[in-house]
């Protein structure tokens, strides 16, 4: 399959900003009372985030052949998850970094208690999106309860949250490799499944188009993870927006640390090639996600 890193950078940020125009309509308005928190709220959600998981979200409802517009809550909750995800991780309790998404980080800006607490806010207020969906035309609300079940187990102490803990937990130790898969696939792996699941669900996908769109997702999570354990050693600090050097700092087991950036290279191509052929019985519906897993081996940020 052809593909161009320039031309897919461009569409990329096409859907990104597509994206950021639905997320400005169901975030809570900056300027609402009171102010400190949809401000920082804002500042953590508006920022150089590659929105994927959103992306993904409406590429699930492409794949089953419906109204992407039904998708289009569940994708700007997902990434309201995914960015409260981003600000806890960077507090001092956790990461400690002081740069994301090309910014000084949330609690840099507004200070530590706030940073918790927007993080508490865009989790929470993420469900109250998810249910707007209930009043767009042909969304069947059984598919709504288990999409908003589903992302609540995704998030929590069985998915990125477990994930989380599993890493801090490991800091400083000699983790085994089956281990360090089970945390990243939960840390990073467990929101990009319910992103394609829920796009897919929420348009009434079939049984064996749940099963394909799950094998891409599981592969595409531990890619994307391999990927950003390897960018955080070789990266470039400018492109990626973010410290490197931030796991070495504290005493992450990586894929690259345990095994070699060769073999995790390789580990990372293996889970795109098994994102690949999890997508053969779709057709050119199935080109942008095809694509995207290409450019996880090739992503500079
Ligand atoms: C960063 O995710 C955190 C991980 C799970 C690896 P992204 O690389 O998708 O971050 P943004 O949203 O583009 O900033
Ligand atoms: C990301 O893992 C996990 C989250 C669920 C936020 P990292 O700690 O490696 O993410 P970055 O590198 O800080 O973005
Ligand atoms: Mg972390
Ligand atoms: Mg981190
Ligand atoms: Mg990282």
């Amino acid at each position: 399959m052809d593909f161009d890193f320039t031309e897919f950078k461009q569409e990329l940020e096409k859907r990104k900003q597509h994206i950021d125009s639905c997320l400005k309509l169901y975030l809570t308005r900056e300027d609402a009372h009171p102010p400190i928190i949809h401000e920082a709220m804002h500042y953590a959600v508006f920022n150089g985030g590659k929105r994927l998981r959103p992306i993904m979200v409406l590429e699930g409802a492409r794949l089953a052949g419906g109204n992407q517009a039904n998708a289009v809550p569940i994708a700007c909750a997902l990434e309201m998850i995914h960015s409260y995800s981003l600000v806890h991780d960077d507090l001092p309790a956790m990461d400690n970094d002081e740069l994301r998404r090309g910014k000084p980080t949330c609690h840099i800006v507004f200070g530590e208690a706030n940073a918790i607490l927007v993080g508490d806010a865009l989790l929470t207020g993420a469900f109250a999106v998810m249910t707007e969906a209930a009043e767009l035309p042909g969304v069947k609300l059984g598919n709504l309860i288990r999409v908003i079940r589903e992302t609540a187990e995704s998030a929590g102490s069985q998915g990125m949250v477990g994930g989380q803990v599993i890493d801090l937990e490991s800091e400083g130790k000699n983790i085994d490799y089956d281990t360090l898969k089970t945390l990243h696939s939960l840390k990073t792996g467990k929101l990009f499944q319910v992103a394609l699941r829920s796009g897919a669900l929420i348009c009434d996908i079939n049984q064996e188009g749940l099963a394909a769109v799950d094998e891409y997702a599981r592969n595409f999570g531990l890619a994307f993870q391999i990927t950003d354990d390897i960018l955080d050693i070789s990266g470039n600090q400018e492109l990626l927006g973010k410290p490197t050097g931030s796991d070495a700092k504290n005493g992450k087991t990586t894929y690259p640390g345990l095994l070699g950036l060769d073999k995790s290279r390789e580990m990372a191509s293996s889970c795109v090639e098994a994102c690949i052929r999890s997508l053969q019985n779709f057709g050119s519906d199935a080109d942008f996600l095809r694509q995207l897993a290409y450019f996880t081996l090739v992503r500079k940020n």
